[in-house]
């Protein structure tokens, strides 16, 4: 079975961006791959050190996966500081990575601000931390949003300079490792990974301005739905998200030049899993008056249950606690088999 990894940052309030984008797809491949989805909680302090509600946000998104229907029983969901082989890899990888590499990173540039030199040394090698997320378990499928490809690519990136600085550590199967990518045996010890970004929603946008990303910083709370917000929320902010004056167009090709169109049907096509193509096969010639109040229903009927369950959750701390327990307990054995490996394939004394 295909092994998927991917993660969410403890910060913040969760929204429609982070379900459609990534949570979403995260329930979706449980079906037919083997599956570990991580708090990246050490990821949390690349921007700010100290979080006074550190547990709680944990708890939050946990509790957001296990709503939306993760299983954490045949799969793995845990936070990634109860792993601490994550950290070590990212040493590892700070090692392999360049500092070239490093400074084309676009969300570093917009994370740092102006002030670069104020920025964390950790916000910096964040990309580091989050490859070897994903390759301490030697995964290979990571559902993401599309904001998140670039640090794929670098992660792409470590993983193929690894496997070529070490290339005849690894040749020689002494270690007992089984090198292969897919049914291909070759000299590589970490496999290529592959983004998972399709869908209707890769990139879903501000509900105020269709050119600027849905995001948990924007200062306008109007701009995101939130998946704690409730039904009288949801349906005022839809009913406020900026439109244009125009119908709604019969084909796909009719959204480009309007972005603020383009985004609603794309949220309304994944919440309501079929491509645009449909959506407006249905709605097409119809004008916002109409096609609002349908995606009101839609996202509250898609909503609701999941913030209902996570409410019901957070009122049981100790269950969620010993989910991650669980999970991490887990993470760390098939971490630890990686670690073992990868010490051995650089030759530290064990
Ligand atoms: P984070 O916590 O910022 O976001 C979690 C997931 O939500 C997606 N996302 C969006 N998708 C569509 N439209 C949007 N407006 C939108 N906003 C956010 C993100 O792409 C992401 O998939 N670096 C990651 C966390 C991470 C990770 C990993 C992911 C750490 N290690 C290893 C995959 C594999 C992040 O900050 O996501």
């Amino acid at each position: 079975k295909p092994l998927v990894f991917s993660g969410v940052q403890p910060t913040g309030n969760l929204h429609l961006g982070n379900y459609l984008g990534a949570i979403r797809k995260f329930v979706a491949l449980q079906e037919n791959n083997d599956c570990i989805y991580c708090v990246v909680d050490l990821h949390a302090l690349t921007a700010q050190l100290v979080h006074e509600d550190m547990q709680t946000q944990i708890r939050s998104i946990t509790a957001a996966f296990l709503a939306a229907g993760i299983d954490p029983q045949k799969h793995i969901v845990f936070n990634q500081s109860q792993v601490p082989q994550h950290a070590e890899l990212a040493w590892i990888f700070n090692c392999v990575a360049r500092i070239g590499w490093m400074n084309r990173m676009t969300q570093f540039k917009d994370k740092a601000g102006k002030d670069r030199e104020q920025a964390s040394l950790g916000l910096y090698a964040y990309p580091s931390l989050m490859a070897a997320d994903i390759l301490v378990y030697r995964a290979t499928h990571v559902p993401v949003g599309e904001d998140q490809k670039q640090h794929l690519e670098l992660a792409r990136d470590i993983a193929m300079k690894f496997n070529l600085d070490f290339h005849d550590k690894i040749v020689p199967t002494g270690l007992g490792v089984d090198i292969k990518v897919g049914e291909e045996p070759v000299d590589a010890y970490f496999p290529m990974v592959e983004p998972l970004i399709d869908g209707p929603a890769p990139r879903v946008m501000s509900l105020k301005d269709g050119t600027k990303k849905m995001s948990k910083s924007d200062p306008s709370d109007l701009s995101r739905i939130n998946l704690m917000d409730d039904q009288d929320a949801i349906s005022k902010k839809i009913r406020k998200a900026k439109t244009d004056p125009d119908a709604l167009p019969s084909e796909v090709d009719g959204l480009k030049g309007r972005p603020e169109a383009d985004n609603l049907v794309g949220i309304f096509a994944a919440l309501a899993d079929k491509p645009k193509a449909d959506v407006l096969a249905e709605f097409g010639g119809q004008q916002f008056s109409v096609f609002k109040p349908a995606l009101i229903d839609l996202a509250v009927e898609v909503l609701a249950p999941m913030n209902t369950e996570m409410r019901k959750l957070m009122e049981d701390p100790g269950h969620i606690d010993a989910v991650l327990r669980d999970g991490g307990a887990r993470a760390r054995a098939r971490a630890e088999t990686t670690m073992n490996e990868v010490r051995d394939i650089i030759g530290f004394v064990r």
